[in-house]
């Protein structure tokens, strides 16, 4: 199978980065395909220029960094997402990330106010960090934003099936070694669950351009 991550972290030494790359890692080790796009190292744009939402240009218009993301998007057979929580959001530079290349016509199509997924046939895991618990998130009803906005009008309306929202709570400095290494258990643990069965080896990371 053909992966890609999509990374949002600043910082290449944060905990963020570490379970991406345990992730990669551990695909790799199965075998799997896979090239990770770290948003910040590669510097992408955030900001929607107004040529890309004129409806006449859309097609014509669309920019090169938007057509390579979106080609490397259409190439996967699966979408790995990892970033923290930042105001039980996302960091804005994936926010963007989805306004331009979870683009209209080719992420989903909506017609009188129904939306239609085009991601259809892919497969898609979310892996989030926070330093808020997990069981203070459900019961104060962020979880359950975090499900309806991110899970479900993002990546499920596009068309991809969801195969597992993985969050890890709690991390804020001090962080204990031990406690990386079992967030990174949980990692290896979660790609073997979904992808114990690969074929082909091959890596790519793109951090610059
Ligand atoms: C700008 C900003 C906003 C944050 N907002 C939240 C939040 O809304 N809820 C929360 O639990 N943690 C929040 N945090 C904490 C981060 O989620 C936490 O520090 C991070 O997941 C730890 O992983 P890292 O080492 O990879 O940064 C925020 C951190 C930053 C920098």
């Amino acid at each position: 199978m053909k992966h890609l991550i999509v990374v949002a972290h600043p910082l290449i030494d944060s905990v963020t980065m570490k379970l991406s790359g345990a992730y990669a890692a551990e695909l790799q080790a199965l075998g799997h395909r896979h090239v990770t796009h770290d948003l910040y190292r590669m510097g992408f744009d955030p900001v929607m220029r107004p040529d890309e939402l004129e409806p006449l240009k859309a097609r014509r218009g669309v920019p090169d960094d938007v057509i390579q993301a979106q080609a490397a998007v259409a190439d996967a057979d699966t979408l790995t997402v990892i970033y923290p929580l930042w105001w039980a959001s996302m960091p804005a530079i994936l926010k963007g990330y989805v306004d331009r290349v979870f683009a209209r016509g080719f992420a989903y199509e909506a017609r009188a106010g129904v939306t239609k997924g085009l991601l259809t046939g892919k497969s898609c895991v979310l892996l989030t960090l926070s330093g808020s618990p997990l069981p203070l998130m459900r019961a104060n009803g962020q979880w359950q934003a975090i499900d309806t906005l991110q899970d479900t009008h993002i990546f499920r309306s596009s068309g991809l099936e969801l195969l597992e929202h993985l969050h890890f709570g709690e991390v804020e400095p001090p962080i204990r070694a031990e406690a990386i290494e079992a967030d990174i258990g949980r990692v290896r643990a979660c790609v073997r669950r979904h992808f114990s069965i690969a074929t082909g080896q091959s890596s790519t990371t793109a951090r610059s351009g």
